[in-house]
């Protein structure tokens, strides 16, 4: 399907610098998009933080901040990018120069400086947690011994020997610049376009498995039956945090995108496609994980352990268990694949716009950066102790680099870039750039305004709010 030059000519506003390179079809975007979206905070963190938190009514307050502040702010960054026909921070800057709001500069300025910032921090560590997944697909076709006792003490090897974790996480660098140097329709694009079916295939012949090996009962009664006494304050903001992570907002990956399409069309639906395939994803992982763990008389709140741990035990105890292992941790890679390139393609865009970098160099000097801070992460023997101040973001006393990255990012840097995008898409651009999206919908007025709405007030109240009480400015009791 592709992007019909009809559709394009009667759209004004339409050019894009063919320099820069574009998605060649609707299909292939939304994959990439999606393929950013779906990661391993679907199949490896929404898991286990719906376990811990309790389930169903956590589930229930994760889709509320999703359809409330995700879809908004999805919009809000498709637009700025198809509109700002630049990278994150180009892309804010061009927008708001045009409204001509003296505020707009310095909150975009800052907006899209942190943006890159969040990219460069999240690709670090999690380019180590998909160094993982390598090592664990290693050792399920078995060409890496497992250490004796199983999964949790090959694991605990793992995350101890700085020699195998900076191993898998070059690997994986390595992949990604690869992938990222090709550009976006014949890098990106084609390789999305690979990865996200292959995935949702998996997934569901997973889901066929589990269906026969029992368990769906009970974790589909998990997932989706709300207990309310298990709800605390702590699990809304987790929700609304990962929302931000799920959906890669708040660091401009979506605008980074949105700056690759030939024109506004479609974009509403767009947002709305990419959110109902990540959040589809991370209940049908959430489906056929638990499903392995009750059947298996597991507990849900194993932690983050809780794919490269439980699940592989209980793999290993099941009929056709090495097959579905390595199914599963090829699953993981590829969604960390897709969105890996995301993260990167935001700095290396921006190096590409801003100072006229080639790809290539932009892309292999960003990846050693990135590579080197990452080192750090593969080291979990390094520790840090976090100043008292921050211990309500970082958490307390010595803490290691990856997860010290983890919370920056998703309890701070996403949120709060979250606020200015949606500050500067809400008010600091032309009301024609706002809506431009909206233009040919039937209803498009009504939904401008009720868009409108959400990204001027509630997405930034909420999200202040949230880190307010995070930073215990605000007190819950
Ligand atoms: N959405 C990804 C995940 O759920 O794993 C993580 C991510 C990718 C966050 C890209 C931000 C981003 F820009």
């Amino acid at each position: 399907m592709e992007y019909s030059p009809r559709a394009v000519s009667d759209q004004e506003n339409t050019e894009v610098d063919p320099s820069r390179g574009s998605f060649g079809t609707r299909f292939g975007f939304l994959m990439a998009a999606a393929g950013s979206a779906v990661g391993l905070g679907n199949i490896w963190k929404f898991p286990y933080i719906t376990g811990e938190y309790g389930g169903g009514a956590f589930v229930l307050v994760y889709l509320a901040c999703i359809v409330i502040v995700g879809l908004p702010l999805m919009y809000a960054e498709l637009i700025i990018g198809r509109r700002g026909g630049s990278d994150v921070f180009g892309a804010l800057r061009n927008l708001t120069a045009k409204s001509g709001s003296p505020a707009g500069a310095a909150v975009s300025s800052v907006a899209g400086i942190m943006a890159v910032l969040s990219g460069l921090f999240i690709l670090s560590f999690y380019s180590v947690v998909a160094g993982w997944a390598v090592h664990f697909l290693g050792v399920s076709v078995g060409a890496i011994p497992a250490a004796p006792g199983g999964a949790g003490p090959t694991f605990t090897a793992l995350f101890e020997s700085f020699e195998w974790s900076a191993t898998w996480h070059t690997v994986f660098m390595i992949i990604t610049v690869v992938v990222v140097s090709g550009g976006i329709n014949g890098g990106i694009e084609k390789i999305c376009s690979r990865l996200m079916p292959g995935l949702i295939g998996i997934l569901l012949l997973m889901l066929v498995y589990v269906g026969v090996t029992g368990g769906l009962g009970d974790s589909l009664e998990f997932l989706f039956a709300p207990n309310f006494h298990k709800l605390s304050m702590e699990a809304v903001v987790e929700a609304l945090g990962h929302a931000f992570f799920t959906l890669s907002l708040g660091m401009g990956a979506m605008v980074t995108y949105g700056s690759y399409l030939k024109s506004d069309r479609g974009i509403v639906r767009d947002g709305v496609t990419i959110a109902l395939i990540d959040t589809g994803v991370a209940l049908l992982a959430g489906t056929v994980i638990f499903a392995v763990v009750f059947a298996g008389g597991k507990e849900a709140g194993a932690g983050p352990g809780l794919v490269f741990v439980t699940l592989p035990d209980l793999f290993d105890s099941m009929p056709g268990g090495t097959v579905i292992a390595i199914a599963f941790f090829v699953l993981l890679i590829f969604a960390a694949l897709s969105s890996a390139i995301s993260l990167l393609e935001v700095v290396v865009s921006f190096l590409v716009d801003r100072f006229g970098v080639s790809r290539k160099a932009a892309a292999a000097g960003l990846g050693v950066a990135i590579w080197g801070l990452g080192l750090l992460s593969a080291n979990s023997s390094l520790t840090f102790g976090i100043p008292g101040a921050l211990s309500g973001f970082l958490g307390e006393g010595d803490k290691a680099m990856l997860d010290i990255l983890d919370n920056l990012t998703t309890r701070v840097m996403l949120p709060l870039g979250g606020v200015l995008i949606a500050v500067t898409a809400g008010w600091l651009i032309t009301k024609e750039d706002r809506e431009a999206g909206f233009e040919h919908l039937e209803r498009g007025p009504g939904y401008a305004k009720a868009w409108t709405f959400l990204i001027r007030f509630v997405a930034p109240v909420l999200v202040l709010f949230v880190l307010l009480v995070k930073a215990e400015f605000i007190s819950l009791g």
